[in-house]
């Protein structure tokens, strides 16, 4: 029977083993962490990560041929392939701080596969990585193996969260990256015949190391290009009076185009996009490239914008400050149906409105009051360490409450930031919403998810990115 040990079980390795472990009886799969709460969740009726479907195959595969542990040796040891899926978070420090990413997760990982190893092994990169990262893995695995073979391929995760199941099920592509030799054209192979049992042949792409290393890189930044786009389309609709649903919809028509990852917003979030082309900017640059570096950080440069421009209309709308009123936010997740906020433009519009003295009343449907309050008080990038290495419990944020409800968070407010697209703020009952407000009562939709016609019936002033202004907000300046 095939052993598969996967290294690090988060978003990314909790739900592709376990999809691996459904599609791939014969095998058995053992999700390893050195974070013993995340590990007991894995085991617990209450998954440590929220995803549609997860529940479901853990179910059916936990226990039988798939397993979660805090024993990292013994199942390393005892694997024929290893993924690695550990945190590459950005560096804060030192050569490359706010750029680079920290790999001493990886590396301690590496170390610990050859200190423990007593057969040859196929060691997978799962986590996204900078170009050139196997090659040092290589080094430290080949330089403390006392004799034991390894092959390095890459495998990049091409996962979204909210459908991590559906992507793992039915992937546009699976990417194996390995050496051009024998040996890694077999280890290749072997990658091959475990995804092959779910995956059709032709969406299995083999390449070398560096080019499935950088296709990750790549991939995610076109994506998160496309949606400064579009954003950066949406302050010149208001400007104008275009209107930026119509003209996405016009321009993804075209079939070079394409109608996905066009949706205007308050910005992206997640904790891949920011990361991952910061990583790029930085590889770019060691590499003597300053104007291809430059190219990439206006994506971010332009999210920024995106995220300050929002709170700023925020802020004039409402005469100027915001100083005293409750401001309610409805959604604090990065994207519908997950609880995960890492990089969650959310944190940055709550801090705006915090920083202008408001008082801020959060309803997400999946996100706990005490990792909002972690959000807004930790330093930036402290979120992407394993959690028993993160700061302990800031001091909670005064001027923020945490609700369950979201009347209960539009309750006596001045105005409401919609930041999530949760598919129930949709059908909210506005009118009930707007006679329990302050007058004037706005809506700032930073998701455009909401009838704007029907709002501004009832009385709202609506701002919706993107879309012709309000009456109200037309001598208002956008940027203070
Ligand atoms: P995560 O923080 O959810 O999970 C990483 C896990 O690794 C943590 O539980 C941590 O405790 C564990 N870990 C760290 N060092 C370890 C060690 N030495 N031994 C055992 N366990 C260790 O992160 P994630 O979102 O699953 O991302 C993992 C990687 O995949 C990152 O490189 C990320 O960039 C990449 N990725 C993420 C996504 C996504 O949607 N989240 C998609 C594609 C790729
Ligand atoms: C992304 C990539 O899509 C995935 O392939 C990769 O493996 C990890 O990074 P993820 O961050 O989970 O996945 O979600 P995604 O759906 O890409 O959304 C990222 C952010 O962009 C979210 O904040 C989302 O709301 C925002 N977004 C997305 C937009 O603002 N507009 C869009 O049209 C699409």
């Amino acid at each position: 029977m095939v052993k598969i040990c996967c290294i690090g079980a988060g978003y990314v390795g909790g739900p592709t083993m376990a999809v691996i472990a459904l599609k791939c009886p014969s095998i058995e799969v053992a999700v390893v962490d050195i974070s013993v709460p995340r590990i007991n969740a894995w085991n617990s009726d209450q998954l440590p990560i929220y995803e549609p479907g997860l529940e479901d195959v853990v179910k059916q595969c936990r226990g039988k041929n798939l397993f979660f542990s805090t024993d990292v040796e013994k199942h390393v040891s005892e694997a024929d392939i290893i993924f690695v899926s550990v945190n590459t978070p950005t560096k804060t420090r030192g050569l490359g701080a706010g750029k680079a990413a920290d790999l001493t997760y990886w590396e301690s990982a590496a170390r610990m596969i050859a200190d423990v190893s007593k057969s040859n092994k196929i060691v997978v990169e799962k986590s996204t990585v900078p170009v050139k990262t196997a090659e040092a893995i290589e080094k430290i695995l080949t330089h403390n193996s006392k004799g034991i073979h390894f092959q390095i391929l890459s495998n990049p995760e091409f996962l979204a969260e909210g459908t991590a199941i559906q992507d793992l099920l039915k992937p546009d592509r699976v990417l194996i990256g390995g050496r051009e030799t024998p040996g890694g054209r077999k280890a290749i192979q072997a990658l091959k015949d475990v995804y092959a049992q779910w995956v059709p042949e032709d969406r299995i792409i083999a390449t070398n190391l560096w080019s499935a290393e950088l296709s990750k890189l790549a991939a995610n930044a076109f994506l998160a290009q496309r949606i400064s786009s579009v954003n950066a389309m949406s302050a010149l609709c208001e400007a104008t009076g275009a209107d930026v649903s119509q003209v996405s919809h016009a321009v993804g028509k075209d079939s070079r185009i394409g109608p996905k990852f066009l949706n205007a917003s308050v910005g992206f979030g997640g904790s891949c996009f920011q990361k991952d082309i910061l990583n790029l900017i930085y590889i770019c640059e060691c590499n003597g490239l300053p104007e291809v570096a430059n190219y990439w950080k206006q994506v971010i440069k332009v999210n920024d914008y995106q995220k300050n421009r929002f709170v700023n209309r925020v802020v004039s709308s409402m005469f100027n400050t915001v100083s005293g009123k409750k401001i309610a936010a409805l959604g604090f997740a990065f994207k519908k149906d997950t609880g995960d906020t890492r990089e969650t433009p959310a944190i940055d519009v709550c801090k705006g409105l915090l920083g202008d003295g408001a008082r801020v009343s959060i309803y997400d449907p999946q996100v706990s009051e005490d990792q909002i309050q972690r959000d807004l008080s930790m330093n930036k990038f402290d979120w992407d360490h394993p959690l028993h290495l993160q700061p302990m419990s800031p001091t909670a944020v005064k001027q923020v409450s945490v609700v369950w409800d979201a009347y209960v968070a539009t309750k006596d407010a001045h105005g409401i930031c919609i930041l999530t697209e949760w598919d129930e703020f949709k059908t909210l009952d506005y009118q009930r919403i707007y006679d329990n407000m302050r007058k004037p009562a706005f809506v700032f939709d930073g998701r455009n998810i909401v009838n704007v016609k029907k709002l501004r019936e009832i009385g709202f002033i609506v701002y919706s990115i993107g879309k012709p202004l309000d009456p109200w907000l037309k001598d208002m300046p956008a940027m203070a």
